[in-house]
Order: structure tokens, then sequence, then C-alpha cells
């Protein structure tokens, strides 16, 4: 098992105090990650469909659905996921039922922490011996970034709203501000930049996973940062090199890892672009930005990046600006993923205190913007907008898309 890569468990029991023992025990072990823990069958339920741990503790008698039905329905519908049966001795009868309902191994209570940590090792290697293809393909992030050459469109505000979003949902999420002379992601999230990527890049020696692990900053809402350098005179330290191990050693930890980005195409923007599965390019509906957004498709074009990565985000979006998402689409030849609207007041209000609208304004039209774009990211379906009528813009798009 590679060093970064930690064996992530569910906790299902009733009781507190055995879920929080159960930590404790765990507590120690660097290859195990607790990540959840459930109160009842029905909870355990959904948590294993949000979470996607490898293994869960599951109790037999839990409130609302017992650990029986619960590893029954979860055979079905997730097989990936290893059950470990726990129980008191005088249920051991429920053990064989187990065993055919589709657990892979049982606890007796009490156990000790040694019983605990071999259990959830031998489960956990018996299942990456027999299907490693799957742990592979699970075990890496979706990368996400958001992409413009111009400034100001919105790229903090929307890949900052984004990630909390995911996070809130659950989501191990990872937010890097690549924009390393003036990276905005530590003000808008109130955040002390003080751990931040130039720490990791710093001194000559290798780039070490507990190097990085400690420079990433923990936001209240479960997310987790990677800022950038305190100052501008920092950013030219980060290599593009530095940005591939940082990719490749955080990846497996996370299960999305959303960059915002300087507005330029430089080095480490083509880095990050390459690594990336989903580029959100994101343009208002200034013509200026229009402009730019065209340029950026076709360098992007010429140098042969896969363009099929790349999905429009109009942000500031407003009627009666004489430009449709018809004329947008056609013209720049890509889809529209998503439509976030213009409204500036909740937008300001929300950076000027540091607190994503997401999290201040959770019933924003923003806020649902994004929660929109959340969904469509977790369901991966880039269903294109309905289109707008027409707009009376035909000189501009002329001039700007040349048709
Ligand atoms: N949908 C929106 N409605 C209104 N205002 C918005 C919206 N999205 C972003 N803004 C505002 O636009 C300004 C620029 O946003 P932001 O800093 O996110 O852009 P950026 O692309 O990251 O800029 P930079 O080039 O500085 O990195 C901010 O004042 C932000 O509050
Ligand atoms: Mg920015």
């Amino acid at each position: 098992m590679a060093s970064n890569r930690r064996i992530k468990v569910l906790i299902a029991d009733d009781m507190v105090e055995l879920r929080s023992n159960i930590r404790r025990m765990l507590g120690s072990q660097d290859s195990i990650q607790v990540i959840g823990e459930a109160g009842d069958g029905e909870e355990a339920l959904r948590l294993a469909k949000e979470m996607h741990p490898h293994v869960i503790l599951m109790d037999i008698n839990m409130p609302k659905l017992d650990g029986l039905k619960v590893t029954e329905a979860l055979a079905k519908e997730q097989p990936n996921i290893q059950v470990v049966m726990m129980s008191i001795q005088s249920e051991q009868e429920y053990f064989r039922r187990a065993m055919k309902a589709g657990a892979k191994d049982y606890l007796t209570k009490p156990f000790s922490s040694g019983d605990l940590s071999d259990t959830i090792l031998g489960v956990f290697n018996k299942w990456l011996k027999d299907r490693p293809d799957l742990l592979e393909e699970e075990s890496k992030a979706e990368i996400l970034t958001f992409f413009a050459t111009k400034g100001g469109v919105g790229r903090t505000t929307l890949a900052t709203n984004l990630a909390i979003s995911l996070a809130k949902r659950g989501k191990r999420t990872l937010l890097i501000d690549s924009s390393l002379q003036f990276g905005d992601v530590a003000i808008t999230l109130n955040q002390n930049a003080g751990k931040n990527i130039y720490n990791i890049v710093e001194k000559e020696e290798e780039i070490t996973p507990s190097k990085i692990e400690a420079n990433i900053t923990h936001h209240p809402s479960g997310l987790d940062l990677l800022l950038a350098p305190l100052e501008p005179a920092y950013a030219d330290a980060v290599k593009t090199s530095h940005i591939k191990t940082i990719i490749e050693t955080l990846s497996p930890a996370y299960q999305f890892i959303i960059f915002d980005t300087a507005s330029q195409m430089g080095n480490n923007e083509l880095q990050i672009l390459d690594q990336t599965g989903l580029v959100l390019l994101v343009c208002t509906l200034e013509i200026s930005s229009l402009k730019n957004t065209k340029l950026c498709l076709k360098t992007l074009s010429d140098i042969r990046f896969d363009i099929g990565k790349v999905k429009l985000v109009i942000n500031k979006d407003i009627s009666n600006v004489g430009i449709s998402r018809k004329d947008i689409e056609e013209g720049l030849a890509i889809p529209i993923f998503s439509v976030v609207p213009m409204d500036y007041e909740t937008a300001q209000t929300a950076l000027n205190q540091g607190e994503p609208f997401v999290l201040k304004f959770p019933r924003s039209i923003l806020a649902h913007a994004m929660e929109a774009m959340t969904d469509k990211i977790l369901s991966s379906g880039v269903e294109v907008i309905e289109e707008e009528p027409a707009g009376a813009f035909l000189k501009l798009k002329k001039l700007i898309f040349g048709s």
C-alpha cells in the first residue's frame, strides 16, 4: 500500500461511547482513517453512499435498520465496501447470517485495538489482492479547474463556493489556490495563510507527503485548502514539477481537488490544465471577456489540448445585454456547463465578511446556482442549458466570433 493511502473506515453503531472508543483505538494507526460515524442503519446506508468507505464496522442491532439489512443492501448496491460485523457474545448466531448477507469478517465485543486493526487490515488487503484495479480507480481525486484568461470574472468566487458546497455534502475536497502571486482564497475564506504552498517548496530538498500535509489548512466547513504564498515574490519558487508532485501526492486522499487559477497561461497553468478532468472556463457577458475566452480556446486548441474537457461557466449573468446563450455556445463552440446569475450584493457581502455565500446566504440565487453546479458535478452529467431567444447582438457577435 502506498504510504499516503489510508483505509477509510465508517463506524456504524448506536452507542456513542463505543464509536468514540473505536476512534481512539484507531487514532494511532497511520494507515487507517475514520471518515465518519453513523448512529443507526439508515444513516449507515446513506453515509456509505456519500463517503465511499473501504470498510464499515457494523453493529448488528441498530435502530431503524439493523446491521444485517444494511449489509444485504450494501452487498447489492456497493459491493466494494467491506463490512465487518460487531456484536456481543450472546448474538453470535447472527454472525453466520451476517456472513451470508455479505459481511467479510466479524469482531466480538469487547475487542482489543490489535484485533480491531488486524481485522480491518485483513479484509482490506484481501479486497486489494482480489481487485487492485478498483482501488486504483477509486483512489484518484477528480480534478476541476476554474480558469479564465481575463481577471475579475469570478474564478475565486466560484471555486471557493463550489469547494465548500462539495465539502458540505461530505465529499473530501481540497481547494488549491494556484493564483500564486495574488491568490485570494485565504482572504475570501477568512483564513490565515501561514501554511501555504511556498513552505512546501522553499527548500531544495525533496517534497515529502508529511511536508505537504503539514501545509494544508482545514476550513471549519470540512474543506481543505492549499493556499498561495504570502507574497508575490515567493510565487516563482513554485515550479511545474512541484505542482505535479503535489497533485500526485494528494490525489489519493481526496475525492475532489479544485484549482483556482491566475488569469494567465503559463507553465504552471498548463500543467494544472493537463492534469485536470474538467476545465470550467469562466466568462461573463462582457465583450472583453468573450474575446479573451475565444482567444483562450484558440490557444488551447493550437497546443492540441483536449477541448472536450473544457466547459463554459457564464458568471454574472444578466438579461438584456444583447448576447444570448445560444450566441455564446455557437460562437465559442463549447457547451455551457452552468450559468451563475449576477447578484452583486450577495457576492460582495459574503466576500467582505470572509464567508462564502453557500454558507452565509444559502437561500440566495447565487447559492442555488452553486448547488445546481454541485449536483451536476456529482452526477457527472453535462446537460446543455436551455437556449434563450436570440439577442440583438449581431454586430459584436460578428466582430468576436467572426460569423
Ligand atoms: N455572480 C456574481 N454576481 C455578482 N458579483 C460577482 C459574482 N461573481 C463574482 N462576483 C464579484 O466579482 C468580483 C471578482 O470576483 P473574483 O475575485 O471571484 O474573480 P477572479 O476571476 O477570481 O478575479 P482575479 O482576477 O482577481 O483572480 C468580486 O468582487 C466578486 O464578489
Ligand atoms: Mg481570483
